[in-house]
């Protein structure tokens, strides 16, 4: 099955294309000729994904989705959440992000044990109807930064289960349990039964 993937960035195209494969091909909106840029204006993930696959189904009515994800801290009330890109500004600068993070939990009265998860929303266009699916990661947040894997707020984040942070370990293994890979995975299913195929 083909899909178009609202999206820019290389790196994420080729993750979602291994984690889809073999029953996709995966085209980004360049490859039709497109941009794909818009503003995410939305107050969720939900409707930020939304806005952008609904934006490339009215550019190129091909069967199409787009995903948007960020950290929620629950003693930052769900914080950064949909501004986990620009926490600290318009640069997009992770370190500054983590710095920003790390600086407001030293605040925070109530830490919550340091609760917080990784969230992916994708929301898919097949056939002209809207689909959404949700993957989480859970963890904690370590006020130390480690590792040098990954990105974003990776070297601060410390899955359920593990020891490590997220940019200290293998960026497969991250990619076998990641908000992506999980929301990826409901996709093809739901694909697979609206479809009747296995794919
Ligand atoms: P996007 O919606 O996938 O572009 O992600 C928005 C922002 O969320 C990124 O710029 C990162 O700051 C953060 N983020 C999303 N996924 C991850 C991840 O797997 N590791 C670390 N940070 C992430």
């Amino acid at each position: 099955m083909e899909l178009v993937f609202a999206t820019g960035n290389k790196g994420k195209l080729r993750e979602a294309a291994e984690i889809l494969a073999p029953g996709f091909t995966l085209l980004s909106p360049s490859d039709l000729g497109l941009s794909g840029d818009v503003e995410e204006t939305g107050a969720t993930m939900k409707e930020n994904a939304a806005i952008k696959a609904r934006h490339l189904w009215n550019q190129a009515h091909r069967n199409c989705f787009a995903d948007d994800s960020g950290l929620e801290v629950d003693a930052l009330d769900g914080a950064p959440g949909i501004y986990s890109a620009r926490y600290a500004g318009e640069g997009k600068d992770f370190r500054k992000n983590i710095l920003k993070v790390l600086e407001n939990l030293e605040k925070a009265s109530d830490k919550k044990g340091m609760r917080a998860r990784f969230r992916c929303v994708i929301a898919l266009i097949y056939e002209g109807r809207e689909y959404f699916f949700d993957g989480t990661l859970e963890g904690k947040i370590t006020m130390v930064p480690a590792g040098s894997g990954g990105f974003g707020y990776d070297p601060i984040f410390i899955p359920e289960g593990y020891d490590r942070t997220l940019a200290e370990i293998s960026e497969d293994e991250k990619n076998s349990i990641s908000h992506r890979y999980k929301a990826l995975l409901q996709m093809r299913r739901e694909l697979s039964r609206i479809t009747g195929t296995e794919l």
